[in-house]
């Protein structure tokens, strides 16, 4: 009897697992078919803001606001910036109310999109760790907590996904993620824990001519953001099956 119970106990979860849909039943479902499929993803984008701000668990989408990266490994070896650094904690707020300004999809044959976003304004905190650095003739070495704001922010990243197979079950993954970023105008504030002095100049040096600091940064932003967001898209899209996320298989 124990057996047996044990036996359908395990057959209801089985076949339970296969029908559950993983997703909440307010996540929106668009149709690859539908002629019309940017409009259907940017209302569903639209409708999920709500939730997005503060996250969604079940799915694996982490809150927006703030919005964490817990470690990142800055490694970077230009004329103009040479830098070997740890950031830690980094928390950005604003991200939130981000507007799409372009969504392009081209999911026949193939999972390709194009997104550009506009982000009015990021306040960003972090721990940073910098070693054997250098912007321009600029000694930028120390560790401590740094602070910024950054405004009228345009990411636009375009990216190639593929499908793979975990358990049996299909899922969406992107392959290639590459970023153009462009940021208007920044200010940062810096407690150095080991050089203050040094950071002090440095961060007046960035105060006085954003613009100059961000053209040289500006590759390696857009280097660090694609990971992020190629982490942050594939986190999400591990966690809901490509059948929930496409609601029609490719013919
Ligand atoms: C960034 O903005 C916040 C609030 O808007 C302000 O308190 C802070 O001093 C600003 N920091 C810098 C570095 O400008």
């Amino acid at each position: 009897m124990q057996d047996r119970m044990k036996v359908l106990y395990i057959f209801v979860v089985c076949v339970g697992s296969v029908f559950a849909k993983v997703t909440p039943d307010y996540f929106p479902q668009c149709k690859r078919s539908d002629p019309q499929i940017e409009k259907c993803v940017l209302d569903a984008i639209e409708a999920m803001r709500p939730q997005l701000t503060s996250g969604i668990p079940e799915v694996n989408i982490p809150a927006l606001e703030p919005f964490t990266v817990p470690t990142l490994k800055l490694d970077r070896n230009a004329p103009n910036l040479r830098i070997k650094a740890t950031v830690r904690n980094a928390k950005a707020y604003g991200g939130s109310r981000f507007k799409i300004e372009k969504l392009k999809l081209n999911l026949n044959n193939r999972y390709a999109g194009e997104l550009k976003i506009l982000l009015p304004k990021l306040m960003i905190l972090a721990d940073y760790d910098v070693r054997g650095s250098r912007l321009l003739t600029l000694d930028i070495n120390g560790k401590g907590r740094l602070q910024g704001n950054f405004t009228g922010i345009t990411v636009v990243a375009k990216g190639i996904g593929k499908p793979v197979v975990k358990d049996g079950v299909e899922y969406l993954q992107a392959d290639k993620v590459v970023t153009r970023v462009k940021i208007s105008h920044g200010q940062i504030a810096v407690d150095d824990l080991e050089r203050p002095v040094a950071a002090v100049s440095a961060a007046t040096f960035f105060n006085a001519s954003p613009g100059v600091v961000l053209d040289i940064v500006t590759p390696l932003i857009e280097e660090t953001s694609a990971a992020v967001i190629k982490a942050f898209v594939n986190k999400v899209l591990g966690a809901i099956p490509l059948n929930e996320v496409l609601a029609d298989k490719r013919k």
